[in-house]
């Protein structure tokens, strides 16, 4: 049987991209940040999934606004890294895992969820940053991400967005669907995007370290709780971007604690500011067993 073994939580900040694939993560802004993600990386080596499942948004290169799936899970057997303006990142392509994703949205979509099935999809750095953080550089000609992904998007871009209820509930339903797949399998779960940040309008530059702290603390210890905050208040203290923060919740809903099951245990937790525009947070959360 299949196993989520692990969550992992991090922002996705296109210029950590940048400043990876220029080689700038030692200049001094770029130290810090970096230096939160030593342990991570060394972490992943340790507890290598055989599969990642990757919840994260699509920012308009995949989808425009001709066609804006709520929830889309990527079912192909590889995924190309998208041109975002300044041509591709120099990442190795994302090998899928096409049977354990079909399994996914037959049983997620038969608990009720509609998903968008997604046979040819192009990923952004809302899906590459977070692999690069977590897993160091890699070379695109010889190297390969280090396990297949499952690509899931969730538009958080174009209103009206999925409620941090509805993400929680999903994140319920993929772990019933990963539980119910027969083959061993280590799988871990990721939520990507946040922290607190806004890109556009008069609020631009809007940072909020006490409440992105506070949502560290409830995503811990109290997520249902926290799945309850709605849209509003996600705008109103985290800024227009900071609505990302609602894929935290599926990956968190997939933790067996939700529903009973042993604690989660906090591997690891790290908070900066800033990066870009934005607050990057990041968190580890192990899957104790019974
Ligand atoms: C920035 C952050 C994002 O989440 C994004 O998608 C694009 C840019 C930024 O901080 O610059
Ligand atoms: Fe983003």
């Amino acid at each position: 049987m299949a196993k989520i073994t692990a969550s992992v939580y991090t922002s996705h900040v296109p210029a950590i991209g940048a400043a990876m694939d220029l080689h700038k993560t030692h200049e001094p802004y770029w130290q810090p940040l970096f230096q939160g993600y030593e342990f991570s990386k060394r972490w992943m080596k340790e507890h290598k999934p055989d599969v990642i499942f990757l919840v994260y948004n699509d920012h308009a290169t995949a989808f425009s606004l001709e066609l804006i799936p709520t929830f889309a899970i990527g079912t192909a057997a590889e995924f190309a890294v998208a041109d975002e303006g300044w041509g591709p990142r120099p990442v190795p392509k994302v090998v899928g895992h096409p049977t354990l994703a079909s399994h996914i949205a037959q049983s997620v979509i038969q608990q009720d969820f509609d998903l968008t099935i997604v046979n040819r999809m192009d990923v952004d750095h809302g899906l590459t940053v977070p692999l690069s953080l977590m897993c160091g550089e890699q070379d695109p000609k010889a190297g390969a991400w280090p396990c297949p992904v499952i690509p899931f998007a969730v538009n958080v871009v174009q209103y009206p967005v999925p409620s941090g209820q509805r993400c929680f509930a999903l994140g319920q339903a993929i772990r019933k669907a990963v539980e119910s797949y027969d083959e061993d399998l280590n799988v871990q779960i990721w939520g990507t995007g946040g922290m607190s940040h806004q890109l556009q309008g008069p609020r631009a530059g809007l940072i909020n370290a006490e409440w992105d702290k506070r949502f560290l603390d409830r995503l811990i210890a109290e997520p249902a709780e926290l799945a309850k905050v709605p849209h509003i208040e996600y705008v109103r203290e985290a800024g227009s971007e900071g609505i990302e923060l609602v894929m935290w919740l599926i990956a968190r809903g997939a933790m067996a604690d939700v529903a009973g099951g042993p604690a989660a245990k906090v591997a690891h937790r790290f908070y900066h500011v800033p990066a870009s525009n934005t607050a990057v947070g990041h968190l580890i959360l192990e899957q104790n067993r019974a």
